[in-house]
Protein backbone atom coordinates (compact mmCIF):
# COMPACT_ATOMS: atom_id res chain seq x y z
CA UNK A 1 0.00 0.00 0.00
CA UNK A 2 2.05 3.30 -1.08
CA UNK A 3 -0.26 5.38 0.28
CA UNK A 4 0.49 4.11 4.04
CA UNK A 5 3.08 6.51 5.65
CA UNK A 6 3.75 4.43 9.33
CA UNK A 7 2.65 1.08 9.63
CA UNK A 8 3.20 -1.01 12.50
CA UNK A 9 2.73 -4.85 12.62
CA UNK A 10 2.22 -8.13 14.86
CA UNK A 11 4.21 -5.97 17.35
CA UNK A 12 5.01 -7.69 20.93
CA UNK A 13 6.52 -5.74 23.44
CA UNK A 14 7.11 -6.02 27.06
CA UNK A 15 9.43 -3.33 29.33
CA UNK A 16 12.32 -5.55 31.29
CA UNK A 17 14.59 -8.50 30.59
CA UNK A 18 13.02 -11.37 29.04
CA UNK A 19 14.02 -13.94 32.17
CA UNK A 20 12.08 -11.72 34.39
CA UNK A 21 8.93 -11.38 32.38
CA UNK A 22 5.57 -10.79 34.07
CA UNK A 23 2.26 -10.32 33.16
CA UNK A 24 2.57 -7.11 35.16
CA UNK A 25 5.32 -6.27 32.91
CA UNK A 26 3.39 -7.04 29.22
CA UNK A 27 2.06 -3.75 27.31
CA UNK A 28 1.56 -5.25 23.34
CA UNK A 29 0.91 -8.46 21.72
CA UNK A 30 0.41 -8.51 18.28
CA UNK A 31 -0.25 -5.09 17.53
CA UNK A 32 -1.30 -3.60 14.76
CA UNK A 33 -2.30 -0.03 13.60
CA UNK A 34 -1.33 2.45 10.51
CA UNK A 35 -1.66 5.50 9.29
CA UNK A 36 -2.32 6.95 5.83
CA UNK A 37 -0.49 9.82 3.93
CA UNK A 38 -2.19 12.48 5.08
CA UNK A 39 -4.03 11.03 7.46
CA UNK A 40 -4.73 11.93 11.02
CA UNK A 41 -5.00 9.59 13.71
CA UNK A 42 -5.75 9.74 17.56
CA UNK A 43 -4.65 7.18 19.97
CA UNK A 44 -7.02 7.32 23.11
CA UNK A 45 -6.52 5.63 26.27
CA UNK A 46 -6.47 5.39 29.88
CA UNK A 47 -3.40 6.37 31.83
CA UNK A 48 -0.84 3.94 31.84
CA UNK A 49 -2.76 2.04 28.52
CA UNK A 50 0.61 2.01 26.71
CA UNK A 51 0.27 5.30 24.42
CA UNK A 52 3.90 6.60 24.81
CA UNK A 53 5.36 3.43 24.66
CA UNK A 54 3.82 3.11 20.71
CA UNK A 55 5.75 6.30 20.30
CA UNK A 56 9.10 5.07 21.81
CA UNK A 57 8.78 2.43 19.64
CA UNK A 58 8.10 3.32 16.64
CA UNK A 59 10.97 7.01 17.48
CA UNK A 60 12.91 3.18 17.92
CA UNK A 61 13.42 4.58 21.75
CA UNK A 62 12.66 1.30 22.90
CA UNK A 63 12.70 -1.73 20.88
CA UNK A 64 9.95 -4.25 19.84
CA UNK A 65 10.35 -8.42 20.71
CA UNK A 66 8.69 -9.20 17.26
CA UNK A 67 7.06 -7.32 14.06
CA UNK A 68 7.79 -4.71 11.99
CA UNK A 69 7.56 -1.15 11.90
CA UNK A 70 7.20 0.87 8.06
CA UNK A 71 7.74 4.21 7.30
CA UNK A 72 6.70 4.68 3.58
CA UNK A 73 6.89 1.08 3.57
CA UNK A 74 10.19 1.10 4.51
CA UNK A 75 11.90 -0.35 7.47
CA UNK A 76 15.03 1.76 8.67
CA UNK A 77 17.39 2.08 10.69
CA UNK A 78 17.15 5.48 12.08
CA UNK A 79 13.08 5.89 12.90
CA UNK A 80 13.62 9.10 15.26
CA UNK A 81 15.51 11.11 11.98
CA UNK A 82 12.76 10.29 9.85
CA UNK A 83 9.87 11.21 12.19
CA UNK A 84 8.58 14.87 14.24
CA UNK A 85 8.35 13.40 17.44
CA UNK A 86 6.53 15.50 20.09
CA UNK A 87 7.38 13.28 23.31
CA UNK A 88 4.82 14.09 26.38
CA UNK A 89 7.95 15.36 28.59
CA UNK A 90 9.28 18.56 27.47
CA UNK A 91 12.98 18.72 26.16
CA UNK A 92 13.94 21.42 25.41
CA UNK A 93 17.42 22.67 25.62
CA UNK A 94 17.37 24.94 28.86
CA UNK A 95 20.60 26.23 27.60
CA UNK A 96 19.20 27.30 24.59
CA UNK A 97 16.39 30.50 23.95
CA UNK A 98 12.79 29.90 22.75
CA UNK A 99 13.86 31.05 19.27
CA UNK A 100 16.85 28.60 19.01
CA UNK A 101 15.35 25.70 20.40
CA UNK A 102 12.58 26.33 17.69
CA UNK A 103 14.79 26.86 14.82
CA UNK A 104 16.77 23.72 15.98
CA UNK A 105 15.22 21.37 13.39
CA UNK A 106 15.42 23.85 10.71
CA UNK A 107 19.56 24.43 11.31
CA UNK A 108 19.72 20.39 11.43
CA UNK A 109 18.66 20.24 8.02
CA UNK A 110 21.06 22.98 6.99
CA UNK A 111 19.38 26.07 6.90
CA UNK A 112 21.46 29.43 8.19
CA UNK A 113 20.90 30.59 11.22
CA UNK A 114 19.52 33.95 10.12
CA UNK A 115 16.96 32.75 7.56
CA UNK A 116 16.23 29.95 10.29
CA UNK A 117 15.05 32.51 12.68
CA UNK A 118 13.17 34.49 9.91
CA UNK A 119 11.05 31.42 9.36
CA UNK A 120 10.18 30.78 13.16
CA UNK A 121 9.95 34.50 14.17
CA UNK A 122 6.38 34.79 12.43
CA UNK A 123 5.20 31.02 13.67
CA UNK A 124 6.29 32.08 17.16
CA UNK A 125 3.93 34.69 17.32
CA UNK A 126 1.03 32.32 15.32
CA UNK A 127 0.84 30.32 18.74
CA UNK A 128 1.04 33.35 20.72
CA UNK A 129 4.86 33.42 21.82
CA UNK A 130 5.55 36.99 20.19
CA UNK A 131 8.06 38.56 21.97
CA UNK A 132 9.20 35.31 23.95
CA UNK A 133 12.37 34.49 21.30
CA UNK A 134 15.06 35.58 23.22
CA UNK A 135 13.50 33.78 26.98
CA UNK A 136 15.12 30.68 28.00
CA UNK A 137 12.44 27.67 28.67
CA UNK A 138 13.01 28.30 32.89
CA UNK A 139 11.22 31.13 32.13
CA UNK A 140 7.55 30.45 30.47
CA UNK A 141 5.16 28.12 31.72
CA UNK A 142 4.07 24.32 31.14
CA UNK A 143 2.10 25.26 28.57
CA UNK A 144 4.50 27.80 26.48
CA UNK A 145 7.07 25.45 26.94
CA UNK A 146 4.42 23.21 25.33
CA UNK A 147 3.69 25.06 22.38
CA UNK A 148 7.55 25.44 21.82
CA UNK A 149 8.38 22.09 21.77
CA UNK A 150 5.29 21.15 19.64
CA UNK A 151 6.24 23.91 16.78
CA UNK A 152 9.92 22.10 16.76
CA UNK A 153 8.33 18.94 15.86
CA UNK A 154 6.15 20.31 13.35
CA UNK A 155 9.38 22.28 12.07
CA UNK A 156 11.29 18.74 11.01
CA UNK A 157 11.36 17.98 7.93
CA UNK A 158 9.44 14.65 7.98
CA UNK A 159 5.65 13.96 6.82
CA UNK A 160 5.43 11.80 10.13
CA UNK A 161 4.39 13.82 13.36
CA UNK A 162 3.85 11.78 16.90
CA UNK A 163 2.42 14.04 19.04
CA UNK A 164 2.12 13.10 22.76
CA UNK A 165 -0.58 15.21 24.23
CA UNK A 166 0.72 18.41 22.88
CA UNK A 167 -2.11 20.34 24.68
CA UNK A 168 -2.21 18.82 27.59
CA UNK A 169 -0.92 22.02 29.68
CA UNK A 170 -3.27 24.51 27.79
CA UNK A 171 -6.36 26.12 29.36
CA UNK A 172 -9.46 25.28 27.20
CA UNK A 173 -9.23 28.56 25.21
CA UNK A 174 -5.81 28.42 24.10
CA UNK A 175 -6.25 24.94 23.57
CA UNK A 176 -8.88 25.80 20.90
CA UNK A 177 -6.99 27.79 18.78
CA UNK A 178 -3.79 25.88 19.04
CA UNK A 179 -6.41 22.72 17.68
CA UNK A 180 -7.26 25.12 14.77
CA UNK A 181 -4.04 26.32 13.84
CA UNK A 182 -2.48 22.48 14.32
CA UNK A 183 -5.52 21.72 11.95
CA UNK A 184 -4.18 24.72 9.58
CA UNK A 185 -0.35 23.66 9.35
CA UNK A 186 -1.48 20.06 8.83
CA UNK A 187 -3.13 20.82 5.56
CA UNK A 188 -0.54 23.71 4.40
CA UNK A 189 2.19 21.22 5.25
CA UNK A 190 0.33 17.84 4.49
CA UNK A 191 1.65 15.84 7.40
CA UNK A 192 0.51 12.66 8.27
CA UNK A 193 -0.23 13.16 12.08
CA UNK A 194 -0.67 10.36 15.02
CA UNK A 195 -1.48 12.52 18.05
CA UNK A 196 -1.82 11.06 21.45
CA UNK A 197 -4.67 12.48 23.79
CA UNK A 198 -6.78 12.12 26.98
CA UNK A 199 -9.34 14.24 25.66
CA UNK A 200 -12.45 12.92 23.90
CA UNK A 201 -13.36 15.95 22.14
CA UNK A 202 -10.08 16.89 21.27
CA UNK A 203 -9.94 13.45 19.48
CA UNK A 204 -13.46 13.70 17.59
CA UNK A 205 -12.68 17.14 16.62
CA UNK A 206 -9.03 16.71 15.03
CA UNK A 207 -9.49 13.16 13.61
CA UNK A 208 -10.30 10.95 10.57
CA UNK A 209 -9.50 7.86 12.79
CA UNK A 210 -9.21 7.22 16.44
CA UNK A 211 -7.49 3.95 18.32
CA UNK A 212 -8.99 3.09 21.13
CA UNK A 213 -6.61 1.61 24.12
CA UNK A 214 -9.13 0.34 26.42
CA UNK A 215 -8.33 -3.11 28.36
CA UNK A 216 -5.91 -4.17 25.58
CA UNK A 217 -4.89 -6.68 25.16
CA UNK A 218 -7.77 -8.44 26.82
CA UNK A 219 -9.46 -6.66 24.25
CA UNK A 220 -8.29 -5.76 20.62
CA UNK A 221 -7.76 -2.22 20.20
CA UNK A 222 -10.38 -0.45 18.53
CA UNK A 223 -10.66 1.70 15.39
CA UNK A 224 -13.25 4.62 14.95
CA UNK A 225 -13.22 6.77 11.99
CA UNK A 226 -14.98 9.87 12.95
CA UNK A 227 -18.13 10.76 10.87
CA UNK A 228 -17.54 14.43 9.75
CA UNK A 229 -16.37 16.02 6.67
CA UNK A 230 -13.87 18.47 6.96
CA UNK A 231 -13.41 21.53 7.78
CA UNK A 232 -15.04 21.12 10.72
CA UNK A 233 -16.53 23.46 13.26
CA UNK A 234 -16.63 23.07 16.98
CA UNK A 235 -20.16 23.21 17.06
CA UNK A 236 -20.51 19.56 15.02
CA UNK A 237 -19.13 18.11 18.05
CA UNK A 238 -22.88 18.77 19.16
CA UNK A 239 -24.27 16.53 16.78
CA UNK A 240 -26.18 13.82 17.75
CA UNK A 241 -24.48 11.10 16.27
CA UNK A 242 -20.97 12.92 17.51
CA UNK A 243 -22.88 13.51 20.82
CA UNK A 244 -23.46 9.71 21.41
CA UNK A 245 -20.24 8.27 19.68
CA UNK A 246 -18.53 10.82 22.94
CA UNK A 247 -20.61 9.23 24.97
CA UNK A 248 -19.56 5.68 24.06
CA UNK A 249 -15.84 6.86 23.97
CA UNK A 250 -15.71 8.14 27.34
CA UNK A 251 -17.84 5.12 28.51
CA UNK A 252 -15.16 3.05 27.06
CA UNK A 253 -12.17 5.02 28.71
CA UNK A 254 -13.82 4.48 32.25
CA UNK A 255 -14.77 1.57 32.07
CA UNK A 256 -11.41 -0.16 30.78
CA UNK A 257 -8.38 1.06 32.43
CA UNK A 258 -5.66 -1.55 32.62
N1 LIG B 1 10.69 2.39 31.23
C1 LIG B 1 9.70 1.62 31.70
N2 LIG B 1 9.97 0.47 32.37
C2 LIG B 1 9.00 -0.34 32.83
N3 LIG B 1 7.68 -0.09 32.66
C3 LIG B 1 7.36 1.05 32.01
C4 LIG B 1 8.34 1.96 31.48
N4 LIG B 1 7.70 3.00 30.88
C5 LIG B 1 6.37 2.74 31.01
N5 LIG B 1 6.17 1.57 31.68
C6 LIG B 1 4.88 0.96 31.98
O1 LIG B 1 4.23 0.69 30.75
C7 LIG B 1 2.85 1.00 30.83
C8 LIG B 1 2.47 1.96 29.73
O2 LIG B 1 3.15 3.19 29.90
P1 LIG B 1 2.92 4.42 28.91
O3 LIG B 1 3.83 5.52 29.35
O4 LIG B 1 3.06 3.93 27.52
O5 LIG B 1 1.38 4.77 29.20
P2 LIG B 1 0.45 5.94 28.64
O6 LIG B 1 -0.75 5.30 28.04
O7 LIG B 1 1.25 6.85 27.79
O8 LIG B 1 0.01 6.68 29.99
P3 LIG B 1 -0.30 8.25 30.28
O9 LIG B 1 -1.65 8.50 29.70
O10 LIG B 1 -0.29 8.34 31.76
O11 LIG B 1 0.77 9.07 29.63
C9 LIG B 1 2.61 1.53 32.24
O12 LIG B 1 2.10 0.47 33.00
C10 LIG B 1 3.98 1.92 32.73
O13 LIG B 1 4.10 1.71 34.11
MG1 LIG C 1 1.84 8.80 27.99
Amino acid sequence: MNDVALTLKNIDFRYGQSEKVNEALFIFENLHLYLRKGEFVSIIGPSGSGKSTIFRLITGLEHSDAGTILIDGKETGNRLGEVGYMPQEDLLMPWRTIIENAALPLEIQGMKKVQAYHKVRPLLAEIGLGGYEDYFPKDLSGGMKQRVSFLRAALTGSHVLLLDEPFSALDAITRISMQEWLLKQWRMLEKSILFITHDVNEALFLSDRIYVLTGYPKKPIQEITVPLNRPRQLLDLNKPKMLALKDQLIGQLRGGSR
